[in-house]
């Protein structure tokens, strides 16, 4: 820090287009809101700001498929994600919103100005068109069968069975998600920022400048980099999002990801213009080499605050770059991945109403359980242990002990130190060493480590109070006890400092108790916060144990809302056909000599799971064929089944059976075959066409 006169934190702008869940605040908010909340109580000039992002295709999607407009969308969640961080107490400097009028014309500017300066190049591309909708699709909105593994529902971008980076030409069969329709390939114009001549500076920045980002960061980076660089498109053509201010560009408009890392640059400006008197001009913040920026983001977003906003800002040519891009990896979930879709996740709102007043506590689980280095898992049980047999049983209950001794055998007044004893100075001489590893660990983005030692701090005050025993050493020295709740006083301001940045609510809650003024951070360390005498407030609890009912209900809720989204999928699955095949001529179809029979026989192959052995009478004569439908079928049910063949299949051979045919089958949603048969019974042999 010590090269740099001020600190700019940015958080990553969640999309408007649900609420805020218990990833979101792992991964990104509640790091970046400790390190803000730290840097503040060292004194240092910080800003701290966010907003919602409200432009891309997600917004527009939700819109769609609630049948409002992408305003409504944005207008809904904005207000509801801005009150959740309030609610859990990340304290932005600014939270505003990509469409607003400031960040829409400094967006704007931005494009124009690299586009004036010969920073874009102009290409023309095919892209799907879908001629219903009459509009360009975006990626997500292209299905059809994957070119590596015949997923018949891949993805435009992917495929999310085999897993596969796809883009949409490469897929078998497109048709389009908007209509049904087949799209078709369409000339459109974009503007591209050739990334690839950043690409020599970007190595030497980040790969050489910059070794000590964490491993995942510069891993991600230099892997983007090591595979090259190629010019990626800064418009679209979508009708929802920042005009592009050029002519010839109607109906297009900028590429999300150009507009919202912009909008943590125009949100700077706009609380600048607000209160200029406070924050200066919001150049000072960006354009200032003194300014340390710091990026807390999560890690599906590393190449855009790596790679392609500081190649932006290159381009413009005037802006500082992040010193630092602490990403971190992803929170599952009761070990599965957090999905907004699929409705598995914990989200902030409703968490709050099942917990009210318990913020910290969240606070506390998701920064021990921080997704720092790897990704991580959240649990309803881990949560509450840490709670009861942390929270409750360490911190609060050694605070409480403290508290309600002081007031039994003083008053409420700080007792006098008169008989210190050896282990009262061994005690607080680790204060300064706990404070000197929570600076470093936080300075270097550690926050796990941190709370680790601010937790060992209140291990250290409960360890001394039970080893002390003042409850006991009450009844017979008075003075000895003075000096224990003295020790256990001081360790307590302590305590209150040390959690600060990490549970604001608790410490301001033990702040309160302890009657401060105000914690300041240069008071931790010291063994004299607290003067002898100062009256202290009775105790209020810190942190209520949690039941089982109360994790056992939000299990269930969990598996419910599973258990809704799995009907729910099999439900579209069944209204969703197998896409149609490639077109063919009758004459294909002509060749076929399809016709009913009738099942004479039937067995197991043996040694085989899947494979029945049939008798059939086909009208023509009587045959052998080998089909596997073991599975659905028992021997018994088949015999006497009408069924319907393929008989000019050429035989095969089949575990040493001639089989002369196939039995037709329908595939049902769930997978399961049923053999298809005339709605009456026939004469065998009777051909169908
Ligand atoms: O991944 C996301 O949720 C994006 N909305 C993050 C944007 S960060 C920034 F660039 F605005
Ligand atoms: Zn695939």
């Amino acid at each position: 820090m010590s090269d740099y006169k001020r600190i700019l934190v940015t958080s990553a702008l969640p999309y408007a287009n649900g609420p805020v869940h218990i990833g979101h605040l792992a991964g990104v908010y509640v790091p970046a809101d400790i390190y803000v909340r730290y840097q503040r109580m060292r004194g240092r000039e910080v800003l701290f700001v966010c907003g919602s992002d409200e432009h891309g295709v997600p917004v527009t999607q939700r819109a769609r498929k609630e049948g409002i407009t992408p305003q409504q969308v944005v207008d809904r969640y904005h207000s509801l994600i801005k009150k959740s961080f309030e609610d859990f107490g990340i304290g932005f400097d600014i939270y505003s919103r990509t469409t607003s009028a400031t960040h829409h014309e400094f967006a704007a500017q931005f494009f124009r100005k690299l586009y004036d300066d010969g920073k874009l190049i102009e290409r023309t591309s095919k892209q799907y068109y879908d001629e219903e909708v009459q509009e360009f699709l975006t990626d997500r909105d292209i299905v059809g069968e994957c070119p590596h593994c015949g997923n018949p529902d891949a993805y435009g971008n992917q495929c999310e069975k085999c897993g596969r980076d796809l883009s949409p030409e490469e897929l078998i069969n497109p048709r389009s998600k908007r209509s049904k329709s087949t799209p078709v390939l369409r000339e459109t114009k974009n503007w591209y920022l050739p990334l690839n001549e950043y690409e020599p500076w970007l190595r030497d920045w980040i790969l050489e400048q910059h070794k000590e980002w964490r491993p995942n960061v510069y891993g991600q980076c230099k892997s983007w980099l090591d595979s090259g660089l190629q010019p990626r498109a800064m418009t679209r053509d979508l009708d929802w999002g920042i005009p592009v201010p050029v002519e010839g560009a109607e109906g297009k408009v900028l590429y999300v990801w150009f507009d919202a890392p912009i909008g943590y640059i125009s949100n700077t400006k706009e609380l600048c213009e607000r209160e200029p008197g406070k924050w200066g001009a919001w150049q000072k913040w960006w354009q200032d080499e003194d300014t340390k920026l710091v990026h807390f983001i999560g890690k599906d977003n590393i190449v855009f605050h790596c790679i392609i906003f500081p190649s932006m800002m290159k381009a413009h040519g005037k802006y500082i770059m992040p010193d630092n891009v602490p990403a971190n990896e992803f929170l599952n979930l009761e070990n599965d991945k957090i999905s907004t879709s699929k409705n598995w996740a914990v989200w902030l709102n409703e968490y709050l109403e099942d917990f009210p007043g318990m913020q910290d506590v969240l606070r506390y689980v998701l920064t021990a359980n921080a997704p720092e280095t790897k990704d991580n898992n959240f649990t309803w049980k881990d949560y509450q242990d840490r709670n009861n047999s942390e929270l409750v049983a360490i911190y609060g209950n050694f605070v409480n002990r403290a508290v309600v001794l002081t007031h039994k055998y003083f008053d409420g007044k700080v007792p006098a130190n008169a008989k210190p004893e050896a282990i009262d100075a061994e005690t607080l001489a680790q204060l300064p060493q706990i404070r000197a590893a929570i600076e470093d660990d936080i300075e270097h983005y550690k926050f796990r480590e941190a709370l680790k030692e601010a937790m060992n701090l209140a291990r250290i005050g409960n360890k001394y109070i039970s080893d002390t025993e003042p409850w006991k050493v009450a009844k017979t020295d008075i003075d000895r006890t003075a000096s224990i709740l003295y020790t256990s006083l001081q360790i307590c301001a302590n305590l209150a400092i040390a959690f600060s940045p990490f549970l604001p609510f608790s410490s301001e809650k033990l702040r309160q108790m302890l009657c401060l003024d105000k914690l300041s951070w240069d008071s931790l360390g010291n063994a004299e916060v607290l003067q002898a005498g100062h009256q202290i407030a009775p105790a209020q609890l810190m942190f209520a144990k949690i039941e089982d009912s109360q994790i056992d209900a939000q299990i269930a809720k969990l598996q419910a809302t599973k258990a809704e989204h799995e009907a729910a999928a099999a439900a579209a699955l069944a209204e969703t056909p197998a896409p149609a095949k490639a077109e063919c001529v009758f004459e294909d179809f002509e060749k076929m000599d399809i016709r009913t029979a009738t099942v004479l026989e039937a067995e197991k192959v043996p040694n085989t799971d899947k494979l029945l052995h049939l008798k059939i009478d086909t009208g023509l004569d009587v045959r052998e064929l080998v089909s596997g439908i073991a599975q659905y079928y028992t021997p018994e049910e088949m015999v006497g089944k009408q069924i319907c063949i393929l008989a000019n299949l050429k035989p095969r051979k089949i575990k040493g059976i001639v089989s002369q045919g196939m039995i037709l089958m329908a595939q049902q949603p769930d997978g399961k075959m049923r053999v298809v048969s005339p709605e009456e019974r026939l004469s065998n042999g009777a051909t169908i066409g």
